[in-house]
């Protein structure tokens, strides 16, 4: 076993959390003697089953930096008013002047949240079958509009109101402008694209995701901050999401008639120029791909001098920008994810990419 535990009861996670974490006010027999009858985790059991769950998260690149997350322990929050509040808490801690902190806080489940993740952009179904805005978020803006949120008028880039649900009924709750930190996308050299207006919020902020620690799971919020290729490569120019591509090339004056002229190609690596510029101009944090690959290969190198194995997703890890240039392109990684763990609903199948 290594020192990881594989287990999925609470007495594995406690033996593992003592394995770890010497120098506990009570031996682990007495511990697991009290779990026997109150599953409920101490501060410091939480806070290292949070920790743990980045560390074996297999899609996630970021790991380096698990052991500063800030774990916010909510568990005895239960009113949908003050869950809201303390959302709009997390986004500040989280955001901290645009140094950005990874921060996970853990809710009751008496609260669920809706939104994927805390902002997120509406998209709008127009007429001729088009859509207004990010596609991704459709159905979430259709709930948000009958619950009665009306943006005027809609545009591309409105944030969308979260949807908190307790005891059966739907609350909704716009998030005050000055929670909300946005970027505008502006280009080092090529001021047309500039002009094409587009922005990105500046935390992505999951939301509808559950830590599972033993046999309990528990709903929760966690942040990281932004690869930029996230957003370039994937929201702005999916052509399932903001499909921006041929916006960018005809900014550029790319020749689009012909595929090999990669005019594809060019107005993807300057839309992530673009966003990497425009972030640092802003003094948000962004990290580009080849340095968050750089910090992966140093998470492997520690984990493997604390003994331990590290997992993951290939096609999770790898950078949708020039991905054989990443050290990870050579690697094979065993994909089974250890435990405590997050898992997503939308995310059990491939899906592949930072979604
Ligand atoms: N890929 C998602 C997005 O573009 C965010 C996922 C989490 N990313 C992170 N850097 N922690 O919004």
């Amino acid at each position: 076993m290594s020192g990881q535990n594989r287990g999925t009861t609470v007495q594995d996670f406690l033996k593992h959390f003592y394995a770890e974490e010497s120098g506990q006010a009570v031996t682990l027999a007495e511990r697991l003697i009290q779990a026997q009858s109150d599953l409920t985790l101490t501060c410091a059991e939480l806070d290292f089953a949070a920790k743990v769950a980045w560390r074996n998260s297999t899609r996630c690149i970021g790991r380096l930096f698990w052991p500063a997350l800030q774990v916010r322990d909510l568990r005895h929050v239960t009113q949908p008013d003050e869950v809201f509040q303390q959302l709009i808490t997390h986004l500040q801690e989280a955001f901290c002047g645009g140094q950005i902190q990874s921060v996970i806080s853990i809710l009751s489940d008496e609260v669920r949240i809706l939104n994927s993740q805390l902002i997120r952009y509406a998209g709008y179904e127009q007429p001729g079958g088009q859509v207004l805005g990010d596609p991704e978020n459709l159905r979430l803006t259709r709930l948000a509009q009958r619950l009665g949120w009306e943006p005027s008028p809609p545009t591309a880039f409105d944030v969308l109101p979260l949807i908190l649900q307790a005891g059966g009924t739907l609350h909704l709750y716009p998030l005050p402008p000055a929670a909300v930190q946005e970027v505008t996308i502006t280009h080092p050299t090529s001021p047309q694209i500039a002009g094409l207006g587009l922005k990105w919020h500046a935390l992505p902020a999951i939301s509808d995701a559950l830590l599972h620690v033993g046999e309990t799971a528990l709903p929760c919020v966690f942040n990281g901050w932004y690869m930029q290729t996230e957003i370039a490569a994937r929201d702005l120019s999916d052509e399932g999401r903001y499909n921006v591509l041929p916006l960018v090339a005809q900014a550029l004056a790319l020749d689009t008639r012909y595929e090999r002229t990669l005019w594809r190609d060019r107005a993807l690596l300057e839309l992530n120029v673009a966003v990497l510029h425009s972030f640092r101009e802003t003094g948000i944090k962004i990290v580009d791909h080849h340095t968050a690959a750089a910090q992966f290969v140093r998470f492997q190198e520690r984990e493997e001098q604390a003994g331990r194995e590290v997992r993951g997703r290939w096609s999770w890890l790898i950078s949708p920008m020039s991905p054989a240039a990443s050290p990870v392109w050579g690697q094979r990684f065993k994909t089974q994810e250890l435990s405590p763990h997050f898992s997503r609903p939308g995310l059990s199948g491939g899906c592949p990419g930072r979604v």
